[in-house]
């Protein structure tokens, strides 16, 4: 299992592509398109969103589970971006008939929700404006269409009527649905500030076709796969804080992304999931807006959070935005070992800290008078949290590419230790570098403990 233990972007995908050297199958289990992961392999950068990060390595069979919230029309677009460099998708993708469809107005109300915000000058959420939490709202209100509703025409026309009927209303009633035009990608669906019938009908009816070869009993392959002693890998989106419960709620997406929701999410039984990975960066960054103890200045040329900003290159996948770039919390960090049950660590993008002369490390907050050595829950406290930090040297040597611990700067090595004991625990992994071998292995997630 592997899992993003802070904002997310935290290299999951480098690591997911990495372990598929030995597992056979890899699992989507939460989210939608929201999620941006890169992989670099022999130079050659792909971005994925919905599918799988199996998907580069020939063989490996990719699951999109029934917890993952699901755009027919995304799929497709990424698949034919997959297919246009020779790789082969249709053949190795299965999909959960029981997904949640995404569809063009979740994105609408999404977008339109940002932007009444905005005009009322309250805290936008910053979301990725693809749909995900309108969607996921959907689906626990009990009226989602999914994607097994696409093989049944008429059920699936009489379901969307109703769906229309509510969401149309909240466009044009709530949210002033004329501000939608500024929009483009929902102009065709949208004819005064209403999402039309037709238009997504007839859309969803033809990615119906190219869809549902790919669709089947997820959980029934999954479990037969496991008993036939193949290495299954979960591959978590988003991050941990946030996730909807465990999160800086509101400032969260709308789903579970901890480990413990990869069994829900594909359906299997939690006894399956033997080993979690924390796919964790050296420092931190968060996309979207939402409270972050240790943000740096990372505008201002010649800062720390500068260098971690562009040296890291630490722009949105998904949406392209800026990412907002900090010193490591180890506080922050606790929660998330404590919510995910994690076995290790695996630290990303050390080589982004070479050259800086010092480096800070949170270990606790000062909250009310008292010292907290754990991130509270939610943003209202957490937004009040003052760090206290550590200092320890940083080192000019290059990590870039090391695959060897023993390799790494003294310095680096010493800061990896501190990790280990300011979190409890140990350090497992670490990339030091974008490409695919640029990997140290201390401990490799599938040996037998
Ligand atoms: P994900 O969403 O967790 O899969 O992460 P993203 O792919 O959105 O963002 C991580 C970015 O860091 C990607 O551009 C990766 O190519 C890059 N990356 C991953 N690991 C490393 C690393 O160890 N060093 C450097 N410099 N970049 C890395
Ligand atoms: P990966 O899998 C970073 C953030 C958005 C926003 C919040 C809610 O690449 O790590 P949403 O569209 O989900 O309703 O937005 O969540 N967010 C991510 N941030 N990486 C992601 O995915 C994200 N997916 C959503 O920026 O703050
Ligand atoms: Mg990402």
């Amino acid at each position: 299992m592997v899992v993003g233990t802070q904002w997310g972007d935290e290299g999951k995908g480098k690591l997911v592509d990495w372990l598929t050297e030995t597992a056979t199958g890899v699992v989507r289990f939460q989210g939608g398109h929201n999620a941006g992961h890169t992989l670099v392999i022999n130079g050659v950068k792909t971005a994925l969103h919905l599918i799988p990060s199996g998907i580069m390595r020939p063989g490996v069979v990719c699951y999109i589970g029934n917890g993952v919230v699901l755009s027919a029309g995304k799929l497709l677009e990424e698949i034919r971006g997959l297919e246009k460099v020779g790789i082969d998708v249709r053949s190795r993708l299965r999909i959960s008939e029981a997904c949640p469809l995404i569809l063009p107005f979740h994105a609408a109300i999404d977008v339109a929700r940002e932007a009444a915000k905005e005009l009322a000058g309250t805290a936008k959420i910053g979301t990725t404006g693809r749909g995900i939490g309108p969607a996921y709202e959907d689906k626990i209100a009990r009226r989602a269409l999914r994607v097994q509703d696409l093989k049944y025409p008429e059920r699936f026309a009489s379901k969307l009527k109703d769906l229309l009927e509510l969401h149309n209303h909240m466009l044009t009633t709530f949210l002033g649905g004329a501000q939608l035009d500024w929009a483009d990608a929902l102009k065709p669906y949208i004819v005064k500030g209403e999402v039309q019938f037709d238009v997504v009908y007839n859309e969803a009816m033809a990615h119906a076709k190219e869809i549902l070869p790919m669709v089947g009993d997820v959980s029934r392959d999954l479990n037969a796969a496991h008993l036939n002693g193949e290495h299954l890998l979960f591959e978590g989106a988003q991050g941990t804080l946030l996730d909807i419960d465990h999160g800086t709620y509101p400032f969260v997406t709308s789903s579970n992304c901890v480990a413990g929701n990869a069994s829900a999410g594909a359906g299997v039984g939690p006894g399956m999931l033997h080993y979690v990975l924390g796919i964790t960066k050296a420092y931190c960054t968060r996309v979207g807006g939402g409270p972050f103890p240790t943000e740096l200045d990372w505008e201002t040329e010649g800062t720390p959070g500068y260098h971690m900003s562009v040296v890291g290159a630490e722009r949105g996948t998904t949406t392209g935005r800026s990412r907002r770039c900090g010193w490591f919390d180890a506080a922050l960090l606790k929660r998330s070992a404590q919510v995910n049950g994690l076995s290790g660590l695996c630290i990303t993008k050390l080589d982004v800290l070479d050259g800086l002369q010092e480096l800070q490390l949170c270990v606790g907050y000062k909250l009310d008078g008292e010292v907290l050595d754990l991130l509270p829950m939610g943003a209202d406290d957490i937004e009040r949290c003052e760090p206290i930090y550590e200092t320890m040297p940083g080192w000019s040597d290059s990590s870039v590419g090391v695959t060897d611990f023993d390799k790494l700067p003294v310095n680096a090595q010493a800061y990896l230790k501190r990790i280990e004991v300011v979190t409890g625990v140990p350090v497992h992994m670490v990339s030091t570098s974008p490409d695919r071998d640029h990997t140290i292995v201390l401990h490799h997630p599938y040996a037998v403990a």
